[in-house]
């Protein structure tokens, strides 16, 4: 038996090259790796590339949404192309907060806006950035790694950045205010109104974050899909995309525009998060045949509401013009239907109608022009959102 070869520093980097004898020699000149190599190590790579070339093919109908048994590390064959179009089309959306021009929103915070529209904008700020650590988090920690199929967990890496750009959006404006940061990041802390969202997210979250909750159990997998559909029907679906409306009446007064049109990058990415989550939902019922309890789904929404209500009565406990509680939690009820109608489920507020008919076209990025008339990119490259 030969010793060991000291590795030449072209070698240092590529384990292989040292790790071959030669009567194994041809088996890796198959696969592209030269041989200059040390006998020690060889039985176990040889078998690993034997048991290799006798493993069939990934079958795309043995992937599932959690619990599957395939090859995790292969992208293709696609068993749910549409994620793979989730990921293509987030990734038209490119753009930075720096992008955005938020000189003439310093000079509104400290000299146009009323005490009534600095209490909103902070608390909004206040609540957005919390919910968004929490929602990459959720991401990140506790669904991505349940996912086995890889075009899911691709998309879902794409969504984790988002939600820290998104982080970073609101501290972009934080900083670029003036604001005092560590009162408006603690402010959840000390406010109900704001720490019952948090907390009810939490509650609804947290036990599916561990490592491990087994979704091999019916109970967990069950509460599972509830979670997840909290998180996009509601979290994301709702209490985000309602939560920009109070700065988009603002903008629409021509204040505080930057921050409106940094809102308006988020909400792109928010309603490709929200239809994902909810797509991903739709298709694990199906997958386990599980129905979800209508009671507890009524629950959720019934829970959800209250919450809101009380933080729309906390941000807008002095109505500003063109916007008070009574539209915040109009407008909830009524996307909180669309969200429900998309999951084929009964709606939780029956009879809610639209009460912000600007709001389409206010939050739309597709007045791109008046919106890009000062930048030189343009960031939208093709994915067109329904309203
Ligand atoms: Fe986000
Ligand atoms: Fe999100």
């Amino acid at each position: 038996m030969k010793s060991p070869q000291t590795p030449t520093l072209s070698q240092w980097d590529d384990p292989l090259r040292q790790a071959v004898p030669a009567a194994n020699r041809s088996l890796f000149m198959q696969h592209g790796y030269a041989p200059e190599l040390h006998q020690a190590q060889v039985p176990d790579v040889c078998h690993a590339l034997e048991l290799v070339q006798n493993l069939p093919p990934v079958n795309p109908n043995d992937k599932r949404i959690v619990n599957g048994n395939t090859d995790i590390n292969q992208l293709a064959p696609f068993k749910y192309p549409w994620a793979w179009e989730f990921f293509l089309n987030g990734n038209k959306n490119h753009w930075t907060p720096l992008d955005i021009n938020m000189a003439q929103d310093v000079h509104d915070y400290h000299h146009k806006l009323t005490t009534e529209e600095k209490h909103v904008y902070e608390n909004v700020l206040a609540y957005l950035t919390t919910s968004d650590i929490l929602a990459m988090r959720n991401i990140g920690l506790a669904v991505m790694e349940k996912m086995s199929a890889p075009e899911l967990q691709i998309y879902q890496a794409r969504q984790v950045y988002e939600e820290a750009l998104h982080t970073w959006t609101y501290q972009h404006c934080i900083e670029t205010i003036g604001l005092d940061q560590s009162e408006i990041y603690n402010r959840y802390r000390v406010v109900p109104a704001i720490y019952g969202k948090i907390r009810m997210a939490n509650q609804r979250l947290e036990r599916v974050m561990r490592a491990d909750f087994d979704l091999r159990n019916r109970d967990n997998l069950e509460e599972f899909a509830m979670s997840y559909l909290f998180f996009a029907a509601v979290f994301e679906g709702c209490w985000f995309y309602n939560g920009f409306n109070p700065i988009f009446a603002l903008q629409r007064r021509g204040l505080m525009k930057g921050t409106g049109e940094q809102l308006q990058y988020i909400l792109r990415d928010e309603a490709l998060h929200s239809a994902f989550g909810m797509k991903v939902v739709e298709q694990l019922l199906i997958e386990e045949k599980l129905v979800l309890d209508p009671k507890r789904v009524q629950e959720m929404w019934d829970e959800s509401e209250a919450a809101e209500h009380a933080y729309a009565k906390y941000i807008l406990a002095d109505p500003i013009l063109g916007y008070s509680a009574d539209d915040h939690i109009g407008q909830f009820h009524f996307v909180a239907n669309r969200r429900s109608r998309q999951m084929k489920m009964p709606e939780p507020f029956p009879g809610a109608k639209e009460r912000l008919d600007w709001l389409s076209e206010q939050a739309s990025l597709r007045k791109e022009k008046n919106f890009f008339e000062t930048r030189v990119t343009e960031y939208q490259t093709g994915v067109s959102l329904s309203w």
